[in-house]
């Protein structure tokens, strides 16, 4: 909604009106994000005039979404009660569904939906997504990443959709529309645009380091989705942890004000990330532009106390203050949160229902990528006589979801209303199927192993490769390669189901199977890859990804501007075989 319309030029009005009457603790107060449990009593919502709330990992505001929904309007109330009566934000990572709810629909995480290429999926997604955060409380998540991911390494290459900026431009398009809708209505969120800028192209892949890219790079291929994000009005935009040109994005003025505020004409909000105030600057990170601080974890009175101190002392200007207000008051505003601050309670029942997970299910269909098909095994004819199904992976739904599934670094557990790949296996096959968890039985008869296996579920740092906190690799475990060659048998068949956030080194394993499927994180639908397995539907998903041969070869850049002829992917961007 441009400020130059009739409806714009009114909240502009309102937005003018309420910055005359309100006093600088008000403003900071504005300002600030806390959690809904330990950075603050529930009663310092009015007392510290708090302008917004988070929930991700940690205690849960309830059991049930009623309780969800009842926590947040308690505070909602808090807020309302004061002077000048102004609602909070409540924002939750909401990154493939409403993933912080057990219960809620999870979808592919967007590296699946970059396979899909389908913009009109990812739209309907992200509407789904909306619904189910409102149904929980939430009228704002931080989503979509859009990063440009340059490495395997960085432990956050799923969250992004692809390297493709062209086709990671269409797809911020779409997602920023289904999560925003008509964004009065009460079953739409605010989206957030994520970690501006550079934070996928770090050096060695490292979440939070030093990304050396030419300018000119930066400008090409990692602006142009921040660009389409804000032309479909996108309402938040997230700094990001990593420095740029060794300038920490937080405190990076010509980027925040120069390049997205006055540059791309963006009127939304930056938000800081993880207490991004006392990691990245203090003050600075505000004269840089940014509007609204996460202040978790300890920082409340830090940033409170540091930014009244800052305005007295002239460090950081009135006008900076007012500006970071009203662009929070416009998101507040254009959400119609001041005549309907309170979440819609019918959407409760939305949590989770059949059409939403038919959405998810298409999109897990659509997400898988066909590498391999040796004299056409796939589809599987489903009269055969015997199939084992081999790996945990195909009987976890928690595995089979990654990060930011239930918990922050994701779960190996099953969650509630989930399936799982051997589920639907069961149900699509029409002969006996047998489950060998960790290839220690011996079934010789079997016509077919359908072998699943992959990546451990990890978030952020957790899963940068080369990182003090995990021993990952981008090659499989032994244990897994093992469970390949234990089926390796004359008149079995071995159809291998990769479940990885990456794409990873399994030339070998490619090698040594018939038919290869990269399935990504495909969520809380497991059994829409059986559906495409034995024939119900065709392969559809294209690589978002170049896929790289071999460790010895792997530069940790890739992308289609990054190979010399010396150096070639074992498949190359958009690969993808059909039936
Ligand atoms: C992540 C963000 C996330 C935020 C809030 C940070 O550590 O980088 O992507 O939105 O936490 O949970």
């Amino acid at each position: 909604m441009n400020p130059e319309t009739n409806t714009g030029h009114i909240i502009e009005q309102k937005i003018d009106s309420l910055l005359t009457r309100m006093t600088l603790d008000e403003k900071i107060g504005q300002m600030t994000q806390v959690r809904h449990f330990d950075d603050i009593s529930e009663e310092d919502i009015a007392g510290k005039f708090i302008g917004s709330v988070i929930h991700t990992q940690g205690p849960l505001p309830g059991n049930t979404a009623e309780e969800w929904q009842a926590k947040f309007r308690y505070l909602q109330e808090k807020a309302l009660s004061t002077r000048l009566g102004i609602p909070l934000l409540f924002g939750v990572d909401a990154v493939h569904g409403q993933n912080t709810f057990e219960g809620a629909t999870i979808f592919p995480h967007n590296i699946g939906l970059g396979a899909s290429q389908n913009a009109e999926l990812v739209e309907k997604a992200a509407a789904i997504t909306a619904v189910e955060s409102q149904a929980t409380g939430f009228n704002w998540v931080f989503s979509p990443c859009i990063a440009i991911p340059y490495n395997e390494k960085w432990g956050r290459v799923y969250e992004a959709f692809s390297e493709s900026t062209e086709l990671t431009e269409k797809l911020t398009r779409a997602s920023v529309q289904g999560h925003q809708g008509n964004l009065e209505d009460s079953h739409t969120v605010m989206a957030t645009a994520k970690h501006f800028v550079g934070d996928g192209a770090t050096d060695f892949g490292e979440e939070g380091g030093e990304t050396s890219l030419a300018h000119e790079e930066v400008i090409n291929r990692l602006l142009p989705p921040y660009k389409a994000a804000v032309e479909e009005g996108v309402g938040a935009v997230m700094a990001s942890f990593n420095t740029l040109s060794g300038i920490s994005m937080h405190a990076h003025k010509e980027m925040i004000t120069d390049t997205l505020k006055i540059g791309m004409g963006f009127d939304g909000m930056v938000i800081s990330d993880w207490k991004g105030y006392s990691r990245f600057g203090e003050n600075d990170i505000i004269n840089a532009g940014v509007d609204m601080v996460m202040a978790v974890d300890g920082d409340l009175e830090v940033f409170q106390n540091g930014l009244k101190y800052a305005v007295e002392n002239g460090v950081v200007s009135q006008q900076r203050i007012d500006d970071a207000v009203r662009r929070i008051l416009r998101q507040k505003f254009r959400l119609g949160l001041f005549e309907n601050p309170l979440p819609d309670s019918t959407l409760v029942q939305k949590l989770g229902v059949s059409e939403h997970r038919e959405i998810a299910r298409q999109a897990v269909r659509e997400s898988l990528v066909l590498l391999k098909n040796q004299n056409e095994l796939l589809p599987l004819d489903a009269t055969m006589s015997k199939i084992v199904v081999v790996g945990e992976h195909a009987n976890s739904t928690g595995l089979q979801s990654g990060g930011w599934t239930v918990n922050w670094q994701g779960t190996h557990e099953n969650y509630e209303g989930a399936t799982t790949i051997l589920e639907g296996i069961k149900n699509a096959a029409k002969g006996e199927v047998i489950y060998d968890a960790n290839a220690s039985e011996k079934h010789d008869d079997a016509q077919v192993a359908i072998i699943v296996i992959g990546e451990q579920p990890y978030a952020e740092f957790f899963g940068d490769i080369g990182h003090e906190s995990n021993e990952l690799t981008l090659t499989l475990i032994e244990e897994h390669q093992r469970y390949v060659d234990h089926y390796r048998k004359p008149g079995i068949q071995i159809v291998v189901v990769l479940i990885s956030g990456r794409p990873m080194m399994v030339t070998d394993e490619i090698e040594k199977s018939d038919a290869f499927v990269a399935a990504w994180l495909p969520g809380s639908e497991g059994d829409g890859i059986a559906e495409v397995l034995f024939g119900a539907y065709g392969f559809k998903g294209k690589l978002p990804h170049s896929w790289p041969k071999s460790m010895d070869n792997f530069r940790g850049k890739y992308g289609p501007n990054f190979w010399d002829e010396s150096i070639k992917p074992l498949f190359p961007f958009g690969y993808g075989l059909e039936y």
